[in-house]
C-alpha cells in the first residue's frame, strides 16, 4: 500500500520519478505527489486522485532538479485529499518525506511537536516524521537526526527523506514495509517494489528491517539503526522491463491472464521431469522437506487470492500426501493463539512476500518454534527472507490488483510440493503418481487451450453483465475455485455482489435468495463429486436460477443442465482448479469491462497490503 520512490541522478528527475510512480500506482491511487530539490530549495506538487492529475500539474509547471521523491497514496490516516497527499514537509519546507506504513505513536509525537512550536498542515501520521527530523536536526547532523527520529517511531515504515541542507543525498529506511535500492549508472533509486525501476536498472539491493540508507548517485551506504555499517552487494533481478508493461493489452489483468501458460511453465521449469517421472527441488528445499517429521502438521497461512490457493493445497496435500493440513487466513491466525510446535510447518503463500498479516503470521510461527516454508513470487521479499525455505513461483511481476497468474502458479507450486511429499512419504501408488507428474507437465499446454475459449467466455459475460448478484458454487477441489471466482468479480466490479459457496451448503441458506434469472456459476468439471454437483445445479434450476456451468470438454450430458456452458480441457480433478481459474478470471474481466469498471485499479483496493 502506497508506492514510494526516491531518485538521485544526472538528468531532470521529475520524468524519472513520475515514470517510476506509474509502475507503482497499483499500490494505491488516492492521491500522488512529488518533491524535487533544486537551487531554489524544495519544490513540491501534490494532487488528489490518480497519478495523471499529478502528471498534468507537473506538465503545467515543470520541476527542475537532479534529486527528488515521489509517492502514490492509499489512505490510512487522513482522507484522500491534496493536503494529506505526500510528500510532507517540515515547518520551513526544507525537509520532505514520503512514507508507506503506519506510525502508530503519531498522536503523542504530534502533541509533543505542537508544544515545541511545530505547525502541522495535514491529518496524516507521516507529517510527524518531517517535523521530528526538523526538531532533532537542530542538535544533530541530518543523518543522525533521521536515525534518532526513526528510533522514536512505533509501527511500520518505509520512508525516504530529502533535505535542502543535504543536496547530494537521499535518506531511506525500512521497518516492516517494503523498500529496495536500485543501483544504476550514475544514478540510484529507492522504490517500494522492483517493477518501478526496471526500466533503468536491474541491480537491486534488498533492505532488512531496521536498516538506514544514505543514497548518493554512486549507490547506497547502509547502516543499522544503531549506526553499524552493513555490507551488501546488489543482486541482478531476472524480471525484464517488458514484463512490467501492458504489451498491447488494454489492461494488465488481461495481459497477466494470457501469460499464465508461460508463467506455469516457468514455475515447473527444472523442477519437473515428466519423462523420468521426477520432481526435483534445489538442495535447500530438499533438505527442508526431507527433514520433516513423520507426524508433521502443516498450517497454510495467506490472504486474499493466495488464501484460496491454500485451500486448494489442503485438498491436494491431504489426499495425496496424507498429511494433516490446516488453512488459516493470516489475519485470523496471528490473533487466534494457534497451537504450534517444532513438528509444525507453517506454509506462507504470498505473491508479494510483503503482506503485513502473512508476515506477522510467519514471525509468530518462528517465535513458537515452528518451521516456515514460503511459496512466494518476489525474490528478496520480507517473507522469502524470513522463511526457512522458499519455493518461488516464477510468475514474473504481477501488476493488476486482481491476482491471476500468481494464483495459478501458487496452485502449480502446491501441486509440485504435494507430489514431492507424497512420493517421499510413499503415500501414493506409483502409477497414480506417474500419471499426476505427467499431467502436471501438460498443464501449460492445457491452460493455453482454455485461453482459446476467450471469445465464448466473453459472449457469456455479455449476457450476464447487467446482473448485480452472483453466486459461485463448487465442491471439493473446486470449492476454493468458487470462492476465487466470486472474489475476482467483487474485486474488479464494485457494482456487483458476488459470493462463493460450497455447493453442498447451498441448501443451508443461499438457496433462499434464488429467484428467476439469478445467475449462479457452477464449477462442474470431471470429479468424483460430479453427480452431486449436477444435483445441486438441478436444485437451483428448480427455483428458476440461471446456471452458468464450467464443465470439462467432452462432457456429453452437461448441456441439458446448463443455461450457459463454458468448457475447459478435461484433466484429473487435481489440476481442475487451474483449468477452472481461466474462465472464472476471463468472465470477471469481461463483466467488469462491460460495466466500464476501472479494472486494474478498482476503488479502495491495493495490490500489496502492507498495513494491518
Ligand atoms: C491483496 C491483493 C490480492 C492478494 C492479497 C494477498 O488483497 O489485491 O490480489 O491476493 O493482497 O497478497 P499476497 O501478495 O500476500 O499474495
Amino acid at each position: 500500500m502506497c508506492g514510494i520512490v526516491g531518485y538521485i541522478g544526472k538528468g531532470q528527475v521529475s520524468g524519472v520519478i513520475l515514470d517510476a510512480l506509474s509502475r507503482l500506482e497499483y499500490r494505491g491511487y488516492d492521491s500522488a505527489g512529488i518533491a524535487v530539490l533544486n537551487s531554489r530549495g524544495l519544490e513540491v506538487r501534490r494532487r488528489m486522485g490518480k497519478l495523471k492529475e499529478l502528471v498534468k500539474a507537473v506538465d503545467e509547471r515543470p520541476l527542475k532538479g537532479t534529486l527528488g521523491l515521489g509517492h502514490t497514496r492509499w489512505a490510512t490516516h487522513g482522507e484522500p485529499s491534496e493536503i494529506n497527499a505526500h510528500p510532507h514537509t517540515d515547518c520551513h519546507g526544507r525537509i520532505a518525506v514520503v512514507h508507506n506504513g503506519i506510525v502508530e505513536n503519531y498522536a503523542p509525537l504530534k502533541e509533543r511537536l505542537l508544544k515545541q512550536g511545530h505547525a502541522f498542515r495535514s491529518k496524516t501520521d507521516t507529517e510527524v516524521i518531517a517535523h521530528l527530523v526538523e526538531e532533532l536536526a537542530k542538535q544533530h547532523p541530518l543523518e543522525e537526526a533521521f536515525r534518532l527520529a526513526l528510533k522514536e517511531l512505533r509501527g511500520s515504515y518505509a520512508v525516504c527523506l530529502v533535505s535542502a541542507d543535504e543536496p547530494r543525498r537521499i535518506f531511506g529506511a525500512r521497518n516492516a514495509s517494503p523498500l529496495v535500492v536500485g543501483v544504476g549508472k550514475g544514478e540510484a533509486f529507492f522504490a517500494s517494489d522492483v517493477p518501478a525501476i526496471l526500466a533503468r536498472t536491474r541491480r537491486v539491493v534488498y533492505l532488512n528491517d531496521g536498516e538506514v540508507v544514505t543514497l548518493g548517485p554512486e549507490g547506497p551506504r547502509i547502516t543499522t539503526l544503531a549506526g553499524r555499517p552493513v555490507r551488501r552487494k546488489p543482486t541482478t533481478v531476472t524480471w525484464d522491463v517488458a514484463s512490467a508493461r501492458k504489451g498491447g493489452f488494454p489492461h494488465f489483468m488481461l495481459k497477466e491472464i494470457h501469460e499464465q501458460a508461460g508463467a506455469i511453465e516457468q514455475t515447473l521449469f527444472n523442477r519437473l521431469d515428466p519423462a523420468k517421472g521426477r520432481v526435483i527441488f534445489d538442495r535447500r528445499t530438499r533438505r527442508f522437506l526431507d527433514g520433516l517429521s513423520p507426524q508433521e502438521k502443516l498450517v497454510i497461512i495467506s490472504c486474499g487470492t493466495a488464501y484460496h490457493a491454500g485451500l486448494v493445497g489442503q485438498y491436494m496435500l491431504e489426499e495425496m500426501a496424507h498429511m494433516p493440513v490446516d488453512v488459516d487466513l493470516a489475519s485470523e491466525f496471528r490473533y487466534r493463539g494457534p497451537m504450534l510446535d517444532r513438528y509444525t510447518t507453517v506454509i506462507a503463500i504470498t505473491q508479494s512476500g510483503e503482506t503485513a498479516d502473512t508476515l506477522a503470521g510467519v514471525r509468530l510461527a518462528k517465535e513458537q518454534g515452528a518451521k516456515v516454508f514460503a511459496i512466494c513470487n518476489v525474490m528478496g521479499s520480507s517473507i522469502a527472507r524470513a522463511a526457512d525455505a522458499v519455493l518461488y513461483t516464477h510468475a514474473g511481476p504481477e501488476i493488476a490488483v486482481a491476482s491471476t497468474k500468481a494464483y495459478t502458479c501458487q496452485v502449480t507450486a502446491l501441486a509440485l510440493l504435494t507430489l514431492y511429499l507424497a512420493r517421499k512419504r510413499q503415500r501414493i501408488p506409483t502409477a497414480q503418481w506417474k500419471r499426476l507428474v505427467q499431467g502436471l507437465g501438460d498443464v501449460p499446454r492445457l491452460v493455453d487451450q482454455a485461453l482459446a475459449g476467450e471469445p465464448a467466455i466473453k459472449a457469456v459475460a455479455a449476457k450476464y453483465a447487467a446482473a448485480r448478484n452472483f453466486y459461485y458454487l463448487g465442491r471439493r477441489y473446486n470449492f476454493p475455485s468458487a470462492l476465487e471466482g466470486a472474489l475476482k468479480l467483487k474485486e474488479i466490479c464494485p457494482l456487483i455482489h458476488a459470493e462463493g459457496y460450497a455447493a453442498g451448503e447451498m441448501k443451508h441458506g443461499p438457496i433462499s435468495l434464488i429467484r428467476k434469472g439469478w445467475p449462479i456459476v457452477f464449477i462442474a468439471t470431471h470429479s468424483p463429486v460430479y453427480e452431486k454437483v449436477i444435483s445441486n445445479i438441478e436444485e437451483v434450476r428448480a427455483r428458476h436460477g440461471d446456471c452458468i456451468v464450467i464443465a470439462s470438454e467432452g462432457d456429453a450430458t452437461i448441456k441439458r443442465h446448463a443455461d450457459s456452458l463454458i468448457t475447459v480441457p478435461k484433466t484429473e480433478e487435481f489440476f481442475s482448479p487451474i483449468m477452472a481459474a481461466i474462465p472464472l478470471q476471463l468472465f470477471a474481466y469481461y463483466v467488469a469491462d462491460a460495466n466500464g469498471c476501472d479494472i486494474d485499479q478498482p476503488p479502495n483496493l491495493a495490490k500489496s497490503v502492507t498495513v494491518e
